[in-house]
């Protein structure tokens, strides 16, 4: 892999190799604590093909790559919790986050657990609390969801161990109200993998402080969702670029807030 920017050294020797997983996470660390302590910082890790499709036949690994997972893994490791819209873990089979050798003292060494928590975005909570992803994570999986929600939907995912947290009114999670709940669960390096329609208000609610996007050198056509959806934003967000690496034509951006 290697780093087109910031452009530091035309002849970059780790060019030529796999970059290791303490590479890639040094290139992605979270942002220092400033002197009032640690704030919550929201990125979003997406990836989208050279048209803008966020997946293909309904799942986004078809336009990933080797070197985009071996990002999403340092990703994960490096959040305190991955939030994630509720049609993604029924699409894509979500389980629970797993603890990494790699980075195990990393973790510790950073007052987190093994793995992130996984917060699922859902107002019906319409999920299937027999899955690995509640009944078997290393810590209990996290539902944000409104006031409205079901209590006997709210019954079931707190039998099978899962945690149900309001921050909404209600069916609608209210995004700066789930980063406020999560922030005082102690959660502030927040690393959220979408869907598209979560995305969408996340950016709309202005609490995305970070988009991490890979550009696959794919074209799909058709009408896959983009990266972000729902009802546009009246001034368009803008975000200053980070850096960028690439390997085997794959893009791997990092933009922050402006
Ligand atoms: N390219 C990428 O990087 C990427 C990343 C992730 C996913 N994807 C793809 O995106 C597709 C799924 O994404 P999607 O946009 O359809 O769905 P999504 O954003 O993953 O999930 C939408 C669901 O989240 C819940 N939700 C979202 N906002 C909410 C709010 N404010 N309050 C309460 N609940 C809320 C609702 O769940 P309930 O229905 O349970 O109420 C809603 O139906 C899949 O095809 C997946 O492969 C691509």
């Amino acid at each position: 892999m290697r780093r087109l920017f910031p452009v530091t050294d035309v002849t970059d020797e780790t060019a030529a190799r796999e970059w290791s997983l303490a590479e890639i996470a040094a290139a992605y660390a979270y942002p220092e604590p400033g002197p009032g302590g640690r704030e919550p910082w929201l990125r979003a890790n997406m990836v989208s093909t050279l048209d803008g499709a966020a997946q293909h036949d309904g799942r986004s690994q078809p336009i990933s790559c080797p070197a985009d997972m071996r990002i999403f893994g340092t990703l994960r490791a490096l959040a305190d919790v991955v939030v994630v819209g509720a049609q993604t873990v029924r699409q894509e089979g979500y389980r629970p986050a797993r603890a990494r050798d790699e980075f195990a003292a990393a973790r510790e060494a950073a007052g987190q657990g093994p793995a992130p928590v996984i917060a699922v975005v859902t107002a019906s909570l319409d999920l299937d609390f027999s899955l690995p992803l509640f009944t078997s994570p290393l810590a209990p999986t996290l539902l944000l969801t409104g006031s409205g929600a079901a209590p006997d939907r709210v019954a079931a995912a707190e039998k099978a161990g899962a945690r149900v947290i309001t921050a909404g009114e209600g069916g609608a999670v209210d995004p700066a109200r789930a980063v406020r709940a999560l922030a005082d669960l102690g959660h502030t390096r927040l690393l959220t993998e979408g869907g598209p329609r979560l995305l969408g208000q996340l950016v709309a609610a202005g609490v995305l402080d970070e988009l991490c996007l890979t550009v696959s050198p794919m074209l799909t056509a058709g009408d896959a969702q983009r990266i972000s959806g729902g009802p546009s934003v009246t001034l368009p967000r803008r975000f200053a670029l980070k850096s960028m690496l690439e390997e085997d034509g794959f893009l791997f951006t990092r933009y922050q807030r402006s």
